[in-house]
């Protein structure tokens, strides 16, 4: 099993009889989902992904790789949230440091100072784009794309510029779909059934991982796994119907803000991605759990202080990463000035652990309930499966609260003031 769901941190908060209650609900909404077509597309893609698109992808990440210093990434929310998240926890939050092609993420809003350190860093390099755009209307991406692409053609010309621009967007509709087959640019396609929150396996995510050097068929590989392990129609042995269940217990308690944990800074974009996946998932017509994400132990000596004495709206989601690897270990010192030689020889992720266990059993009593999620290794397949995880509990959870997660109603409505004030 490569999540699971450890329930002592939960069971004097919520008993069995309250999930035996909410169990048949959980359950017929597994069946709705799993029969319904329209955006569940993401549902079986991991058991059915098609192998020429694969191939596809790892062919053009290693032409990108081999020829491009500088690889920009230009779009916003589901449209690169789980590419950067994968890039900082599997290769590390330092990998513009460290590693070739440069990644950098544009589009993700509207500062012009950001945008120009970007084209700053472009600066005499070899430059290639992956525009990432579902509706292929959004306005903060597309902007940013006519800064690259302009960049791209008064350096390179019109067609050699063509050749380093990769799109990824729509089959069939939007403008970014017109202008690349106008302009011949290289397509990806977001399958129509995938909404873009639920898109991080499918080209969007995977095209800018395998740039970075991430094994992309052991994400699916991942995937497809959980895809079978989460299809037990059994309640009580399937996670996925379980964390849905909790959430929702949680949530009828009065217990409407969820915190994720890691313990690890790697680990902050992909809490970003459950973020936006959950809160525009589920936060609709009054509803939801509001999902904050925080790394411990830097936030224990922040955040930590209302957790434990003013959390009672509160629950905690804990990712607990069982092997760790690129440890480090306290050396033993003849002079123990820092009074740390009780620690020498033990390793930081035992520290970590220890941090850990303290802080849950500090949050348990204080009335503040852990859903402990256990991964046993930080690797690809662990990765997408995951992914695969939070994307099917969170559809089950908002279905169970009654509200449809796969819309973004409230996502419009600032989108419209802003044009008019645009004078669109
Ligand atoms: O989950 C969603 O649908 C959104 O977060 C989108 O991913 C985001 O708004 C970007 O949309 P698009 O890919 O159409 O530019």
């Amino acid at each position: 099993m490569a999540v699971s769901l450890n329930r002592r941190g939960i069971c004097d908060f919520v008993s069995d009889e309250e999930l035996t209650k909410i169990e048949p609900q959980v359950s017929l909404v597994t069946k709705q989902l799993e029969k319904q077509l329209e955006n569940t597309g993401w549902h079986n893609l991991p058991r059915d992904f098609d192998k020429d698109e694969m191939k596809e992808i790892l062919e053009a990440a290693a032409e990108v790789r081999t020829k491009a210093d500088v690889f920009v990434v230009i779009g916003v929310g589901g449209s690169y949230l789980g590419a950067k998240a994968a890039i900082e926890w599997l290769r590390s939050s330092f990998y513009n440091e460290k590693e070739t092609p440069k990644i950098y993420f544009a589009g993700t809003g509207c500062s012009p100072s950001y945008l120009n350190e970007i084209v700053n860093l472009c600066k005499d390099k070899e430059v290639y784009i992956n525009v990432i755009s579902k509706s292929g209307t959004t306005l903060e991406p597309a902007i940013a794309f006519r800064v690259f692409k302009k960049l791209l053609e008064q350096r390179y010309g019109t067609e050699e510029a063509a050749k380093r621009i990769f799109v990824t967007t729509d089959k069939a509709k939007g403008l970014l779909l017109k202008m690349a087959k106008e302009s011949h640019y290289r397509r990806f396609v977001v399958p129509e059934a995938v909404g873009g929150r639920y898109s991080v396996l499918t080209p969007v995510g995977l095209f800018p991982m395998a740039v970075a050097g991430i094994d992309i068929e052991k994400i699916i590989d991942g995937a497809k796994e959980a895809f079978f392990h989460l299809s037990k129609e059994n309640f009580w042995e399937n996670e996925s119907m379980l964390y849905a269940a909790y959430r929702n217990c949680f949530n009828r308690k009065g217990k409407r803000i969820e915190l994720l944990i890691g313990f690890d800074p790697d680990f902050r974009f992909f809490a970003e991605w459950f973020r936006q996946l959950f809160a525009e998932s589920e936060g609709k017509d009054g509803k939801g759990v509001f999902p904050v994400a925080q790394i411990y132990s830097t936030d224990l000596h922040s955040i930590g202080q209302f957790v434990q004495e003013s959390g009672s709206l509160m629950f905690e989601t804990v990712l607990d990463v069982k092997d760790i690897q690129n440890d480090m270990f306290l050396a033993e010192e003849k002079e123990d000035i820092d009074s740390l030689n009780f620690l020498a020889g033990k390793s930081l992720s035992f520290i970590n652990r220890k941090i850990f266990e303290g802080a849950v059993q500090a949050h348990i009593e204080a009335g503040v309930p852990n859903i402990i999620l256990e991964i046993p290794r930080l690797c690809e397949h662990e990765y997408g499966y995951l992914t695969y995880f939070f994307e099917k509990a969170c559809a089950l959870s908002a279905l169970t609260l009654g509200v449809n997660p796969f819309d973004q109603p409230g996502v419009e409505a600032y989108k419209s003031k802003m044009f008019n004030l645009l004078g669109k």
